[in-house]
């Protein structure tokens, strides 16, 4: 076979983009975090005032706002890593903190802001070759994929990852808040009602509470191994 598309999804903080990134980059295929394009338009919504001091998102005018939103994944060029280009500003960093991930969830469940990432993810992976790891990805943006993983993992593990990676990027948060966060992210996804959390029929489920990084990396590969 030749090139296929492999869809990664799963709950917060699986690990699902370390996997997919290096899978990617071992099959020479094209890696896309769907997440960050999520966090983007929070960003974007977070800046222009658009969530207000008690977190309600004004739904219409954020929507009538998205044909303002240019989104671009640039590689580093000392990483060889994509960053995330909000208006052509790099947003890399400030995507990934604890602001915007309290509102995430909650610009994702709005309809319009799915049809328009969705789209521009299926123009991205129009060629296959590419991993893409999300939520929603071997449900409704390729429910065609070759290889669909769902990635999961006890909420207490997923927080404890989670919350090593914002002290090492400096970020003031406690444990706790991390935990309230990823529980939080997790129910606002499996319950919204458009494109929910959910394992697609056909996706191999993969806990990986108890597993090293080198373990899951094989098992993945050697799934797409068969199928390629
Ligand atoms: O993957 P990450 O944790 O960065 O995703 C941030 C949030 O973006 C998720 O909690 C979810 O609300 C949303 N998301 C989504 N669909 C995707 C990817 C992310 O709804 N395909």
């Amino acid at each position: 076979m030749g090139k296929i598309t492999i869809a990664i999804d799963g709950y917060s903080s699986t690990g699902k983009s370390t996997i997919a990134k290096r899978l990617a980059s071992t099959l020479d295929y094209i890696y896309v975090d769907t997440g960050a394009m999520y966090r983007a338009v929070t960003l974007f919504a977070l800046e222009e005032g658009i969530i207000n001091d008690k977190g309600k998102v004004d739904e219409a005018t954020l929507i009538d706002k998205l044909s303002d939103i240019h989104l671009k994944f640039v590689p580093n060029t000392e990483t060889g890593r994509s960053e995330m280009f909000l208006n052509d500003k790099n947003v890399e960093r400030e995507i990934r903190a604890m602001r915007v991930s309290g509102f995430v969830s909650k610009v994702a469940a709005i309809k319009e802001v799915r049809e328009k990432l969705v789209k521009i993810q299926q123009e991205m992976g129009k060629n296959k070759g590419i991993v893409m790891d999300g939520r929603d990805i071997g449900t409704v943006v390729f429910p065609d994929a070759e290889l669909k993983l769902f990635m999961t993992a006890s909420p207490e593990k997923r927080a404890a990852r989670r919350y090593k990676e914002l002290l090492e990027k400096g970020e003031e948060v406690t444990y706790a808040e991390v935990l309230k966060n990823v529980e939080e992210r997790d129910r606002i996804d499996s319950t919204r009602s458009i494109s929910p959390l959910t394992r697609a029929k056909d996706a191999i489920e993969f806990d990986n509470s108890d597993m090293g990084l080198e373990e899951q990396f094989e098992r993945v590969h050697d799934y797409s191994q068969r199928v390629i």
